[in-house]
């Protein structure tokens, strides 16, 4: 057998699991739903979520990947025995299932890089850039090629392995990435009128709280971490023990937050500055930054270069999905890595493309009342992705957590004993009950 691959440093296992972290999720999602969900109380739940329940599942991933050096079958296998092991194919086959609408919209920031190249979004109003972007996503056929070019590259990036591929484009995109997310921010928030997209982000309005509302919020903070499906499981397989798993952990969280922070500053002053409406759902950032871009002197270069940054952080993203099917034919099946993900590509292109079409021709299809695409959304961010939360804290709390514990000492020793046991109640109790309630209260809401 192969000797495991794993991180070349420190600093680059950190910048792939943040690019893993943050992507769509961050700059597309979080402002969307952050605009039909109040705002500033959506932010508020969000980073209660993040820094709570999702930083103590991140944790335990990391260190159910690096005890057990498994993808998440192999992992609950070999650390919980045979019966365990339904929960790891479980997040193998959700990894999947998001990957494949996730790949659409990645698509779409690639099809927005070539707009801002050939002048499309020049001069760009709200008014010209909500055309732009429902006449893309509704074409029968442009989507679905992008969605083709962006699993691709996706595939491309999975094949030459984690050091050479994952590692190494991470560490080149996600700080320019940080950098041009700062300059538009500075930019955004000194637009006339900005005050008002700041207020509506930053201030906490409670009586816009549902139970939609916390669902939504949880559900998000699990999806921009990447936890709940086994990704971090598999990153945290290809650490070294000279790491420290809650600095990782903290670093992650922080850096995810910090983004989807930054996006929500960006995209709120731009929506209220330009009088857009902020609950305008997921057309939120493909039609208002085209709008500031189109405002602005050197539009067009800002445009391309934000466009690309997305596309790059979608991709970093996508490949820490597609990364756990593969890992887990690898590991499995002893499939070789480029045969496992040239196959898993090729797949995953094809399960996307009914998404991509159901927001245009095959719109009048739907599945419980959902379009294809917003049925794949829900079904795994609000179901499948807490509920392998819960099994994921519950293992960890009951099953493992006296090898865990030892995992997690080194190389921190007794330093970390209290925060540990705080991380073990998480686990065992707080975890589970919370996920639980509010998907409950979410049904009966
Ligand atoms: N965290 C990514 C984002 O916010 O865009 C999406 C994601 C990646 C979710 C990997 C889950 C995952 F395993």
């Amino acid at each position: 057998m192969h000797a495991r691959e794993q991180w070349k440093s420190r600093t680059g296992f950190i910048l792939a699991a943040a690019g893993s972290a943050v992507g769509l999720g961050n700059i597309w999602r979080f402002p969307y739903l952050a605009g039909e969900h109040g705002g500033g109380v959506f932010l508020a739940l969000y980073l209660i979520f993040v820094f709570t329940i999702g930083i103590s599942i991140l944790l335990a991933e990391l260190t159910i990947g690096r005890a057990a050096k498994r993808q998440p079958a192999g992992a609950f296998r070999a650390l919980g025995g045979g019966r365990w092991v339904a929960a790891g194919y479980f997040g193998v086959a959700a990894a999947f299932f998001v990957l494949s609408f996730y790949s659409v919209v990645g698509g779409w920031t690639l099809a927005y890089v070539v707009k801002a190249t050939t002048g499309a979004l020049d001069g760009a109003t709200a008014g010209s850039a909500g055309q732009v972007f429902n006449a893309l996503i509704a074409d029968p056929l442009k989507p679905v090629a992008y969605h083709g070019v962006f699993m691709a590259l996706t595939t491309f990036i999975v094949l030459r392995g984690v050091a050479g591929g994952i590692e190494a484009t991470s560490k080149l995109l996600m700080p320019a990435l940080f950098i041009l997310l700062l300059v538009l921010v500075g930019r955004a928030v000194t637009l006339p009128n900005a005050g008002a997209g700041l207020a509506f982000y930053l201030q906490l309005d409670f009586e816009k709280v549902t139970g939609g509302t916390v669902i939504a919020a949880l559900s998000q903070a699990f999806f921009s971490l990447s936890v709940g499906l086994g990704a971090m499981i598999t990153y945290g397989s290809y650490l070294d023990v000279r790491e420290s798993l809650p600095k990782s952990a903290a670093w992650v969280a922080i850096i995810d937050s910090g983004v989807a922070f930054l996006a929500g500053l960006l995209i709120f002053s731009a929506v209220f500055a330009f009088g857009l409406d902020p609950a305008a759902g997921p057309g939120l950032t493909f039609v208002t930054l085209p709008a500031i871009f189109g405002q602005m002197p050197g539009g067009t270069i800002f445009a391309f270069a934000f466009f690309l940054l997305l596309a790059v952080a979608a991709l970093t993203s996508a490949v820490s999905l597609l990364e756990v099917p593969v890992a887990y034919l690898m590991d499995e099946h002893g499939v070789s890595r480029r045969r496992a993900a040239l196959l898993l590509g090729a797949i995953v292109f094809l399960l996307g493309i009914p998404s991509s079409l159901s927001l245009g021709v095959w719109s009048d299809f739907t599945l419980f009342g959902l379009g294809v695409m917003d049925f794949m959304d829900s079904a795994t961010t609000k179901i499948l992705m807490p509920f392998g939360s819960i099994l994921l804290s519950l293992f960890a709390g009951w099953v493992v957590y006296p090898r865990l514990a030892r995992e997690l000492m080194q190389p921190a020793g007794d330093r970390i004993a209290i925060p540990l046991r705080v991380w073990g109640i998480v686990c065992k109790f707080l975890g589970p009950a919370a996920i639980i309630w509010i998907m409950a209260a979410s049904l009966f809401s």
